[in-house]
């Protein structure tokens, strides 16, 4: 099989989570939303192993190059029955890469689109879903396909493991997101949280704490009630915390938020460093954007 096009674009979707990350690796459900901020592959045919490249990210990767991006590449590309020579992506992120909002799952899900095309293929949702998680799979493990759900479909919805995602009905809330200055380590953290998960009875009581918190945000979230919404999101945050997922700069970034009149905030995605996201009063996410970028905190969205 040979590239049967001159070139080819696929774009993908960042997402944040409300509420379960981490939680959703263990069975329990989460609440997440794609964000209007996309990741763009622009592929062609190339002489060499397939490469992709991200354009101000400093990020290059090559099929066989021994780093775990070449190692993801490859794995997305076989799940695909795609060709491991002969083309080239060169990949722009509207998305901080490494910051918990799914650059990583949205960068597969564009490329796997764009070498798709480039090959007359147009896989189904089923397969690229496939291709995206075996991507993932190289990076952290255990993914639990809510990201490369949200890169490929979009929507704002409830998800698990088991019964997939569930859109719901309601609009998405107003947010705010602040990147905590270092990123994240979603492999570490994914690692981390299941060690505490393991050692005991405590771990198991706040994964249940934090399952009961999600039921709580998707009723708010659906009736409106932004306020119950936000004490759900800071009781998540108090749980990762716990749970050894959150930095110091995390715990800070949402303290200002909250501080400038957030109705909650958390760490958003793996946690260890990238963002944080606060719930916002409709029309009140200027103060908050002010008093985090005001405390050195880089504004993502709005
Ligand atoms: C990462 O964006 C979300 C985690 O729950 C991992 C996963 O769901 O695969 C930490």
């Amino acid at each position: 099989m040979t590239w049967s096009l001159a070139s080819a674009t696929g774009t993908a979707r960042g997402k944040a989570i409300l509420a379960g990350e981490h939680a959703v690796v263990h069975g329990v459900s989460a609440l997440g939303l794609a964000l209007p901020l996309l990741v763009t592959a622009h592929a062609r045919p190339r002489p060499g192993p397939v490469a992709i490249a991200a354009r101000g990210a400093g990020f290059f990767a090559a099929v066989g190059d021994g780093s775990s991006g070449g190692l993801a590449l490859e794995a997305l590309l076989d799940a695909l029955g795609l060709p491991l020579e002969g083309a080239f992506a060169e990949v722009s992120s509207e998305l901080p890469f490494g910051s918990g909002l799914g650059s990583s799952a949205a960068l597969a899900a564009a490329v796997a689109r764009a070498c798709s095309t480039l090959a007359g293929r147009e896989p189904g949702f089923d397969a690229l879903f496939a291709g995206v998680q075996a991507s993932e799979q190289i990076f952290h493990g255990n993914p639990s396909g809510l990201d490369a759900l949200l890169a490929l479909r979009g929507g704002l919805v409830r998800f698990t493991r088991e019964a997939g995602a569930e859109a719901l009905s309601a609009a998405p809330p107003p947010l705010v997101i602040a990147h905590s200055g270092t990123p994240g380590d979603t492999g570490v953290a994914v690692k981390r949280f299941a060690a505490r998960l393991a050692g005991g009875d405590e771990g198991r009581r706040r994964l249940a704490a934090i399952a009961g918190l999600v039921e709580d945000a998707a009723r708010c979230l659906i009736a409106g009630d932004l306020e119950g919404l936000g004490a759900a999101m800071d009781g998540n945050h108090g749980h990762l915390a716990w749970f050894q997922v959150s930095t110091p700069a995390l715990d800070e970034l949402c303290r200002i938020a909250r501080g400038a009149g957030a109705l909650g905030a958390k760490l958003t995605g793996g946690g260890l460093g990238g963002c944080a996201v606060a719930l916002v009063r409709p029309g009140a996410a200027e103060r908050v954007a002010r008093a985090v970028s005001a405390a050195g905190f880089q504004v993502v969205l709005p």
